[in-house]
Order: structure tokens, then sequence, then C-alpha cells
């Protein structure tokens, strides 16, 4: 996969681009990462990327023809590249979005600065607009090496074979199960017995319990759309009794 980052600050993305899985992801050529400095698109002699906003009010608004024709020089001729702006303003990023995005094999990343982007890069080159979340960072950098993490590691062949990016916490649409290592107890705590036991199939359905268990603890909105079999809804069903229960006896 080919990505394509769009910024005024490429210094920003030297460390998570070169350490650790993204780092090894593009020296074995599954990955190739692509930083375009937004400034090298001025035309002006002061290179100048922004401007006060029509209308008056505070702050600055990056420019439409810097980022335009970054976006049409890095896309050539392929007119099917998604463009993707990193905003608060756009659809949320989840699990299923980096799915979506790593079936892809070009991205192009526009990371927004100031108080945001003249309005025609939207109408001229944008295709899709991301947000990370529901807070607003200084620009879309950080959210764009979010982007490129979350979907790097979804390419076949980046993670070893051991990991497998299937049993994530999301992937399965529930959180994931309590991890344990060796010592097997610890300042007194202990492992639970059935990781010890060698039954894997055992060891499999308490997997599964407890995933469900921690979902339902922390995150309820994802068991509306998990994937649960007959049995797993009745163990479901047995949690919500038990918190029912605590809750008429301590209100
Ligand atoms: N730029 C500023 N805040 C952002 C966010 N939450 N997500 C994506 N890009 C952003």
């Amino acid at each position: 996969m080919r990505i394509d980052i769009l910024t005024l600050f490429p210094a920003m993305f030297a460390g998570p681009l070169t350490e650790s899985i993204l780092k090894r992801a593009q020296e074995k050529g599954l990955l190739s990462i692509h930083l375009h400095n937004i400034r090298d698109y001025t035309t002006d002699r002061h290179r100048t990327t922004d401007d006060t906003p029509y209308g008056g009010g505070g702050g600055m608004v990056m420019m439409v023809e810097p980022l335009v024709k970054a976006v049409e020089d890095v896309r050539g001729a392929d007119q099917h590249v998604p463009v993707i702006l990193l905003t608060p303003q756009g659809r949320v990023f989840t699990q299923r979005v980096a799915c979506e995005l790593a079936a892809h094999d070009r991205l192009i990343l526009i990371c927004g600065r100031y108080e945001g982007v003249d309005e025609r890069v939207r109408q001229l080159v944008v295709t899709d607009e991301i947000s990370i979340g529901d807070y607003v960072l200084t620009g879309g950098e950080l959210a764009a090496m979010v982007v490129v993490d979350a979907v790097a590691r979804l390419i076949p062949g980046v993670l070893g074979a051991r990991w497998a990016a299937e049993e994530d916490s999301h992937a399965m649409g529930l959180l994931e199960y309590p991890h344990y290592t060796r010592p097997p107890v610890f300042r007194g705590l202990v492992v639970p017995e059935v990781l010890l036991s060698g039954d894997h199939q055992a060891v499999e359905r308490w997997r599964r319990r407890e995933a469900i268990r921690r979902t339902w603890e922390r995150r309820p909105d994802l068991l509306l759309i998990a994937p649960l079999s007959e049995e797993e809804r009745w163990f479901l069903g047995e949690l919500a009794e038990d918190e029912a229960l605590r809750r008429a006896v301590h209100p």
C-alpha cells in the first residue's frame, strides 16, 4: 500500500514511521509512505499557505491553491485514490473504517492546520473526511499517524503470523479478554487456573466469556452489534441479571 501525506510539518512523522512495525512494513515493501510539504506548492515569495478568513473572525484558513495543487500533483493520473482530509468534522474513525481503508492500494491524507481549510478544497479534491475522536488537536498530523498505524497493521504480512489482527479488540466486535504471562502468582494475584490447564477449548470459552464480560462492563454499546452465539447471549443475560440484582441491593 502507498500512502501520501500532505502536511506543513513533515518532520512530525519521523518517530512513528521509523520505529517498530511501521518501519518493518516499509522495509518489507508492504507499505510505502511519502511525505509532501504543502509549502512546496506555494507560488509566492513568502511561501504562504494560510490567510485571514473572508467575513472576518479570528484564526487563519489554509489556502485552496497550494492544497489543490499538491493533491493533483501527488495523485497524478489516478483519479480513484481516496483523498482524505483529517478534521474534527469528519466521520469518526473506527476499526471498521480502518478495514475499509486497508482495502485500497493507495491513500492520500491531508493534514489540516489553523482554523480549517478553504471550503473549496473539499469541493475540488477531498473524497472523505475523518476525525479520530470528538476533541480538537492542533492539526491533522497526529490524526494521520493514528490512521496510518491502524490501517498498516491490517495489511497482510505486516503483523507476524502469530499475531492475528482478526483477533484484535474491536475486530470481533468485542473488547479483548484479560491477558496473563509468567509468573503464575505475583503479590498474591494468581493467573486464572483454566489458562494453565492446557485445555484449549476451555481456554477459548473462558476468553470469549471474559471478552463479553469486559465489553458489558466498559462498552455495552458494542454488544448491540457483536455477533454472539446462543450460549453467549445467555451468558450476557446472566451478567445483566447479576447487575440488576446488585443494583437492587445497593441502589
Ligand atoms: N484535526 C484536529 N482535530 C482532529 C481530530 N479530532 N481528528 C482528525 N483531525 C483533526
